[in-house]
């Protein structure tokens, strides 16, 4: 018995890296995956059919059922062409995890426009263009469904040198938030994911003597874990909440405050004079090295 016996998931960016991984271990559970992958290089030029079929032959070598997709998640037919896809081939969605993903690191001095807009093109409208006809499609055959929106520390805490990035990530987490609230009277569950692995994306970050430690110590594999996790029954109907995943840890990332001041007709004055009640401890803050 696998935990994702007769599901169908669609994994956009499943060529390489995370969503690799996150396609081999769900298709492993027993669900048939649509691998869509453009091809192309980290920071979204170029493309081809090759990684995506490799990872088709991976799945199907392992005994598992899988297709290949090779749009981009980027334009309303992409997202369209890749529920296509699913459908054609078996007949169903029930669980999709938006994965792909680019990198144009500069600090915000040095992004050019089509810096700024490739990166929010592929994640954060990336994100709308696939989850909205697979989202139809969960709520018009009304046997619900789980999505996992692949969001990031940079947008839910910060980068240096990321603003396009984590604009487009923080996007994500909104969206996540927005939309486990349209999809809880569907059935549909809304997750978002955080996660840190070692792949191409970040190899370079994380290059260096320490490379081949990290390596193993951020192996992909281990995030997709907390994935099935969060596809699977053994969520239960959690939804709307952002899990961080790195190496060994997983936890819960949550936006929260302290009951603040309530002081009717407050003056700047007065935020400074209760600083205490306003803010939060300091040492309450997420420390994602901890
Ligand atoms: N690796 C990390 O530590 C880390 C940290 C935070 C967030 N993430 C996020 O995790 C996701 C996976 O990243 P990864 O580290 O596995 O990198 P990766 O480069 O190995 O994987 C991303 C995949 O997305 C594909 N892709 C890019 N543009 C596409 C498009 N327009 N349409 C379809 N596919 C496209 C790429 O070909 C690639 O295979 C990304 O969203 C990334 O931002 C990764």
């Amino acid at each position: 018995m696998g935990l994702l016996d007769g599901k169908v998931a669609v994994i956009t960016g499943a060529g390489g890296g995370l969503g690799r991984t996150h396609a081999l271990l769900f298709a492993s559970e027993g669900a048939r995956i649509v691998v869509n992958d453009l091809g192309g290089a980290r920071d979204g030029t170029g493309g081809g059919s090759a990684m995506a079929d490799q990872v088709v032959k991976e799945i199907k070598a392992a005994g598992g059922e899988a297709v290949s997709n090779y749009d981009s998640v980027a334009t309303p037919e992409g997202g369209a062409g890749i529920l296509k896809t699913a459908l054609d081939a078996f007949g169903r969605v029930d669980i999709l995890v938006n994965n792909a993903g680019i990198l144009r690191d500069k600090t915000l001095i040095k992004t050019e426009e089509p810096d700024w807009d490739a990166v929010i093109s592929v994640h954060l409208k990336g994100t709308y263009c696939v989850t909205r006809p697979i989202f139809t499609h969960m709520k018009e055959r009304g046997g619900g469904g789980v999505i996992v929106n692949t969001s990031s520390t940079s947008g839910l805490i910060g980068n240096f040198g990321q603003c396009n990035y984590g604009a487009a990530k923080a996007g994500i987490a909104g969206f996540t938030r927005c939309l486990a609230q349209e999809g809880s009277k569907y059935g549909i569950r809304v997750w978002g994911l955080a996660p840190v692995a070692f792949t191409r994306l970040t190899e370079d970050l994380m290059g260096g003597a320490a490379a081949e430690q990290s390596k193993q110590a951020l192996d992909p594999a281990k995030v997709s874990q907390a994935v099935l996790y969060m596809v699977s029954d053994l969520s239960g109907s959690r939804t709307g909440q952002f899990l961080f995943v790195s190496g060994a840890r997983v936890a819960e990332l949550k936006i929260v405050g302290p009951e603040g001041m309530k002081k009717e007709g407050f003056t700047a004055r007065d935020i400074a004079d209760n600083e205490a009640a306003v803010f939060l401890p300091k040492e309450s803050g997420f420390n994602m090295y901890g």
